[in-house]
């Protein structure tokens, strides 16, 4: 019930297009549209009695009602497989979806398996054939690298189990190859561009548009998550994008890859600091974890956040909220885990109850500043 309400608040909060209805939400949204529509249809035309359109919507009902419904619940398994259990958000995400899929979804929890992939693609590989001989009804799956989709779609595909991807997109060649070529799979993430071109805004925004020094250029360290990940990628990309197309004139002065990391945020960042000192404007990190870690090396170095230089992750970690809500932190963008994985959830039932599924589903990040961290906190906390 709180959650039910909190992912309401959450998605009027920022306009989202996500599931409100619980499990399936999607679907049942679907399937209420349809018969209104067909009875304003009815209405509009004249001759068509109101008793002859009652009857239409009813059977239009009763056949939704009954695609709805499809395999028993309890009796479906579905196998689960993360790319790392040691990452903060999708620790987050992971919980959020066993719970979904329990208390929402009616699946029983011993038929759900989630595994840690412990970042080694073999070990994964080991837990989908796994899953496979076992006979599961469906996967989600965290890859640990985007580039071994083939191979498990592959596999998945000859055993007759659908896939819904997570978090890590294949590549977009492929997502177009599921369409043309039949198969059930499809892809539940957030378009890292948003994300990225959000941070960049956070720094624009400001009055000095994150120039701290006032020397007329922005100069800034940018800590990446794993290179091979198009969220970093893009997150890099996109966030610096947003300064020089307003007019900012940038510099960086490092860019080296944290995986993720807090221990490794704090690292580059100290190591930068050390080097560049005062010249630094800017610290872009491309996740919030390593963000905390970057945080830890500032406060070290006795600078200080919104003073002196500007700080901004991504995903909105509870403690990383509340920093920006404390002026510990410049902001951060609010990686929605709830619409991610309550829609991943909710495609997965549908393959398995034969349902027509799209090959991409991206939900929206919101940013994440001083003026909304209160609300944000409030959802997520
Ligand atoms: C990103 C998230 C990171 C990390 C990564 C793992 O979307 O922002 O914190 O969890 O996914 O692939």
């Amino acid at each position: 019930m709180r959650l039910t309400k909190k992912v309401m608040a959450l998605a009027m909060a920022s306009c989202m297009a996500m599931s409100l209805a619980g499990c399936g939400g999607g679907g049942s949204a679907e399937t209420t549209a349809a018969p209104a529509e067909t009875t304003t249809a009815a209405a509009a035309e004249a001759e068509t009695t109101a008793a002859d359109a009652a009857a239409e919507a009813e059977t239009t009902a009763a056949d939704a009602a009954a695609a709805v419904e499809g395999k028993d619940p309890s009796e479906i398994k579905v196998g689960i497989s993360i790319y790392q259990f040691a990452d903060n958000f999708m620790t987050l995400y992971r919980e959020e979806l066993q719970k979904y899929l329990v208390e929402e979804c009616g699946l029983k929890a011993e038929n759900i398996s989630i595994m840690d992939g412990k970042n080694d693609q073999g070990e994964q590989m080991n837990q989908i054939r796994n899953f496979i001989t076992q006979g599961y009804d469906v996967m989600i799956i965290n890859l640990v690298q985007a580039s071994s989709e083939p191979t498990v779609t592959e596999e998945c595909n000859a055993a007759g189990i659908p896939v819904v991807y997570i978090n890590r997109e294949p590549e977009a060649e492929r997502e177009e190859a599921w369409v043309t070529e039949g198969i059930k799979a499809t892809y539940v993430g957030a378009d890292a561009r948003q994300s990225g071109t959000y941070q960049g805004e956070e720094i624009v925004e400001l009055e000095n548009k994150g120039d701290a020094d006032g020397d007329g250029v922005v100069r800034y360290i940018m800590v990446q998550g794993d290179p091979e990940n198009v969220d970093a990628q893009y997150r890099t990309e996109k966030s610096i994008e947003a300064l020089t197309a307003a007019g900012v004139e940038v510099e960086e002065l490092v860019k080296m890859r944290g995986d993720w990391d807090q221990t490794k945020g704090q690292e580059i960042t100290a190591n930068a600091l050390s080097q560049h000192g005062a010249k630094i404007d800017v610290v872009f990190c491309n996740n919030d974890a390593m963000a905390l870690g970057a945080l830890q090396a500032i406060e070290a170095a006795n600078r200080k956040v919104n003073e002196d230089i500007y700080l901004v992750g991504v995903d909105a970690l509870v403690e990383v909220v509340e920093h920006v809500m404390n002026g510990k932190m410049t902001g951060t963008v609010f990686n929605d885990y709830f619409g991610q994985a309550h829609t991943a959830a909710d495609k997965a039932l549908d393959f398995v109850n034969g349902k027509e599924v799209d090959n991409v589903y991206m939900v929206d990040y919101v940013k994440v500043t001083p003026e909304n961290a209160a609300e944000i906190l409030e959802l997520i906390k």
